[in-house]
């Protein structure tokens, strides 16, 4: 029997309604470091994720756009996968949970739940927005509180004095999206009969499949007793249709954790494994589920009585984590704490965030403070002032005797210190405890630059007949370096294959240990700078104006323009195409024969103009001459009657004798750009 471990992990599927935000990217990087450290241990280890499409909030996004919700989750989807990529995220599949495996895969754990039993149905009443036709759930009503009367709350509680209540307690409700008053409806759903499983709950979340914290915190649910689940929404859904029931969904959450198994089936077709190997219930693979304090119950209750239920094996840990949090703030668009993925990338490298994220990461449930100063403090002083030092300063002394590094270690002791560390920090990965393997990591760098320091081949290398000398302690440097650096590669990707490519070895973690000896390396290149105070400020100014756009967005306009539109929203840079400039009406004259029209003529700044404008009822030239006005500078030249027009005044009103040409604030100039 082989001692490789056949492993599979994910992260929580995110929503494809939104952008990634660091919160995220603090879930995506745990989970990737522990998969890739799994795979630098020789362990078989698939990493899987996908997109969230279902449910009602993305069916109206997509509305809101003006896209149809396969073409809204589709330019998400990619959105997502390119940060992933660009976070260093090496996932095996990133598939949807919008696409034909789950479908299928829903479908046939549904009825596995149907035919054990464990579905039941019964007409329930709820609110309804009698003009959208839809069932709405209680974040979709508002009104004004019935505790302290602040108007405008959602349905469930009271931003303003906190209250709780259900939505038929609200005064004056209406429906968050239409605005309608909701009327009461009654529909039949289908429940999952959870509380059938509470004993079998009781016994598998005390099984090692969770966190102390977390499996405490469900033993106090468990006690206060499980309710049935409403696994179902009415039509219009974005959602799969539950089989023999026109019209009726699965909920968004019934099919988001089948879409792990879907993500995985599909790479599995894809290269000839069976997704049962993971999940059938003999299988001896291990299964982990990496997700945030926030969906718990979908993991540790619903999940399992499920998968228990359609004959399928449960997961064997659910990793919970904390919430990431900014400046001490909960990220927060209002507190302009919100920090997009796409935010970060635009101004800093990834492996930064990768590595403070490592260095506070527990297994734990805590929340996870980024605070920019320290940030930018642990990068510069732990990556760049320990590890990479000790590279930079010995390097160019072992390419100066030839690149070769010496035959034999300086001091074994000390290298002793490194073959003891290894294990525990391979411990301290395989129990999430990244922060205490990177504190074991950087208190070994320290302990090589004291040695380089005290050893100080720099001033060594200037007496005579030092070279031997100087090699074998910079050897000894670039094998401490090697060390530290596969142990990193996990978190710093990127870092380790450049140190690969000059050390000239293909790092290994089970061959860190053992010491490269009359090896050749490459000349040193540098590997990774300083961060810079400036680029920190710049995502936090990016954080704000992507917010501030996001909120402008979310503004659904009322009134006269929005119901009747004279035209559709345009791109800035549509309206930048048109060239607008101040003009002086140099000349103003009637045109004989036409009823309408007068002539004028335009000066741009030393370029002249004609043009007809049809004001003629409501101007005499007199009250024109010597006035600037606004023209389109750019517009086609007309052919009219009497001449050729080039271009054309703004004027304002309906017509007739109310008409009035536009005319600028003192001080604009002929030629002026409008904009
Ligand atoms: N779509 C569901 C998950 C379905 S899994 C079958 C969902 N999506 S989400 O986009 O809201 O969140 C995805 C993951 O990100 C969750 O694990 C969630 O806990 C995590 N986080 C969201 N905000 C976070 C922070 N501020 N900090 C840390 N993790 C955060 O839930
Ligand atoms: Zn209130």
């Amino acid at each position: 029997m082989s001692d490789t471990r056949k492993i599979l992990v994910t992260s929580a599927l995110p929503y494809a309604n939104g952008s990634l935000h660091l919160g995220h990217v603090l879930e995506y990087i745990q989970t990737d470091i522990w998969a890739r450290f799994q795979r630098a241990r020789g362990n078989d280890c698939l990493y899987l994720c996908a997109d969230d499409a279902h449910g009602t909030a993305i069916m109206l996004k997509a509305e809101q756009l003006g896209l149809t919700p396969e073409q809204h989750i589709a330019h998400m989807q990619a959105e997502h996968e390119r940060d992933f990529a660009d976070f260093l995220i090496a996932v095996d599949n990133y598939h949807s949970t919008h696409s034909e495996e789950n479908r299928a895969l829903s479908s046939m754990i549904y009825r596995r739940l149907s035919d054990n039993g464990h579905i039941a149905s019964r007409t329930i009443t709820q609110a309804f927005d009698p003009e959208k036709q839809l069932f709405l759930a209680d974040r979709y009503i508002k009104g004004t509180c019935p505790h302290c009367g602040t108007p405008d709350q959602y349905g469930d509680n009271c931003e303003v004095c906190g209250a709780t209540y259900s939505p038929t307690e609200l005064i004056d409700p209406v429906s968050a999206i239409s605005g309608s008053t909701p009327v009461e409806k009654e529909s039949e759903h289908f429940f999952f009969t959870l509380p059938v499983f509470t004993e079998f709950l009781r016994n598998w979340t005390r099984c090692d499949t969770l966190q102390e914290e977390v499996a405490n915190k469900l033993a106090e649910w468990l006690e206060e007793g499980l309710q049935e689940w409403d696994i179902s929404r009415d039509a219009p859904y974005f959602g799969f249709e539950i089989p023999d029931a026109p019209g009726k969904y699965f909920y968004v959450w019934l099919d988001a954790p089948i879409g792990y198994l879907a993500s995985l089936k599909n790479y599995c077709d894809r290269n000839g494994r069976d997704w049962l190997e993971y999940w059938r219930r003999d299988s001896t693979a291990e299964v982990y589920h990496f997700i945030g304090k926030d969906i718990v119950n979908f993991h540790a209750l619903f999940w399992p009585a499920m998968l228990n239920s359609a004959e399928l094996r449960t997961p064997s840990k659910v990793c919970v984590h904390g919430f990431l949090t900014v400046n001490g703030k909960k990220m927060s668009k209002s507190r302009g704490t919100f920090i997009n993925a796409r935010n970060y990338l635009d101004h800093l490298n990834p492996e930064y965030l990768r590595y403070y994220f490592a260095a506070k990461l527990t297994a734990g449930v805590d929340d996870l403070d980024l605070n920019l100063d320290d940030f930018i403090a642990k990068v510069n002083s732990d990556l760049v002032g320990k590890v990479v030092n000790i590279a930079s300063r010995t390097a160019k002394f072992v390419s100066k005797s030839g690149g070769k590094l010496a035959d034999a270690l300086a001091d074994a002791q000390l290298w002793n210190q490194f073959v003891e560390a290894a294990p525990h920090i391979a411990d301290a990965y395989e129990q999430r405890e990244y922060a205490r393997a990177m504190r074991n990591i950087m208190a070994l760098a320290d302990t090589a630059n004291a040695w380089l320091a005290d050893k100080a081949p720099w001033s060594l290398a200037k007496a005579d007949n030092s070279q031997a000398q100087v090699l074998a302690i910079c050897s000894q440097g670039m094998n401490m370096f090697r060390a530290l650096i596969t142990w990193l590669a996990p978190v710093l990707p990127v870092t380790a294959q450049k140190a690969a490519e000059f050390l000239n070895n293909e790092l290994d973690w089970n061959g860190a240990t053992t010491p490269l000896t009359g090896h050749q390396i490459k000349p040193f290149k540098p590997l990774l700078q300083r961060v810079d105070k400036t680029q920190v400020d710049a995502v936090m100014d990016a954080a704000k104006e992507s917010l501030a756009q996001l909120q402008a967005e979310a503004k659904t306009a009322t009134g006269p323009l929005a119901e009747n539109p004279i035209a559709e929203q345009i791109p800035f840079d549509d309206f930048a195409k048109v060239d607008l400039r101040i003009a002086l009406i140099t000349k103003a004259e009637y045109v004989e024969g036409a009823g309408k029209l007068l002539r004028l003529t335009l000066d741009l700044g030393g370029e002249t103009r004609q043009v007809f404008a049809g004001i003629k009822s409501a101007y005499t030239p007199e009250q024109l001459e010597g006035k600037h006005t606004v023209m389109v500078a750019n517009l086609a030249p007309r052919k009219m009657r009497f001449g050729i027009s080039e271009g054309m005044v703004l004027a304002a009103g309906p017509g007739g004798k109310d008409l009035w040409i536009l005319e600028p604030h003192a001080g604009a100039k002929p030629g002026m750009r409008v904009m």
